[in-house]
């Protein structure tokens, strides 16, 4: 199933870091509880392949497995996999091109990706080619307004908004001051572009969420279905 390809992850060779800043509760440790928290309500009780685009090193897998679900993980980088597959069966792919047959997969879920990919456009369209009819894209990300490129979050949890939110472009590391994107950089990406991206593969939006426990947002959760009889 595995399909290597020439890109290279900026997660290459960090894979024992970022697990470790992850599980940290000083670091993100608080961020991936709420999102994990988020992914369980949007997804629910079900059954069946639930396939984990940009899985990582496949954090979230137990919590969807015990939801009824049976993950599978792909992602670009080879080393988050080593830690991943202890964790999920995986297979090493870019999600713009998935070695999966079209309109096969009941569920997609995606956690902290909206901001890493290089092509978002691609890899929407690649998830609603695989998903059979009536299947369900879930994606938790950061809260692309009041956790996104531009927002500086305050410790009594207000935002310093500065310019630049309107446009999608990808920001060097040097641009942050925290852990993860102060090493690897991240996408700065509109909520117009984020939800656009997904209606113009073809989905229907189902539900969205925006999730945290201070009064402003830090996640986003979207719901998206591919209607039965679209292909
Ligand atoms: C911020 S990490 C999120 C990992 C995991 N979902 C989590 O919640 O911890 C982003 C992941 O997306 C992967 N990724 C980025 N672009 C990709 C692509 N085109 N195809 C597959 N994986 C990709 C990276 O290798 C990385 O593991």
């Amino acid at each position: 199933m595995g399909k290597i390809t020439a890109r290279v992850s900026r997660y290459e060779g960090i894979a024992d870091w970022y697990d470790g800043v992850m599980n940290d509760p000083g670091k993100r440790g608080g961020l991936k509880n709420r999102s994990h928290d988020l992914l369980e309500e949007l997804l629910g009780k079900g059954e069946g392949l639930a396939l984990d685009i940009g899985c990582g090193t496949g954090i979230v897998a137990e919590r969807v497995r015990n939801l009824g679900y049976s993950p599978v993980g792909v992602d670009l980088s080879a080393d988050q996999l080593k830690i991943a597959s202890g964790r999920l069966p995986v297979a090493q792919a870019d999600v713009t091109n998935l070695p999966i047959a079209s309109n096969s997969i009941p569920v997609v879920y995606t956690t902290f990706t909206t901001t890493e990919y290089d092509d978002l456009q691609g890899v929407i369209n690649e998830i609603y080619r695989v998903l059979k009819p009536g299947g369900r894209y879930v994606e938790i990300g950061t809260h692309p307004c009041f956790n996104g490129g531009y927002a500086e979050i305050q410790a009594d949890g207000s935002v310093i908004q500065h310019p630049g939110y309107r446009s999608s472009h990808y920001l060097q590391p040097s641009h942050f001051n925290s852990p993860i994107r102060g090493r690897v950089g991240a996408w700065n990406r509109p909520l117009e572009d984020i939800l656009n991206t997904i209606l113009n593969a073809g989905f229907r939006l189902d539900r969205v969420a925006e999730g945290g426990e201070k009064d402003l947002p830090d996640i986003l959760g979207i719901v998206a279905v591919k209607d039965k009889g679209e292909n």
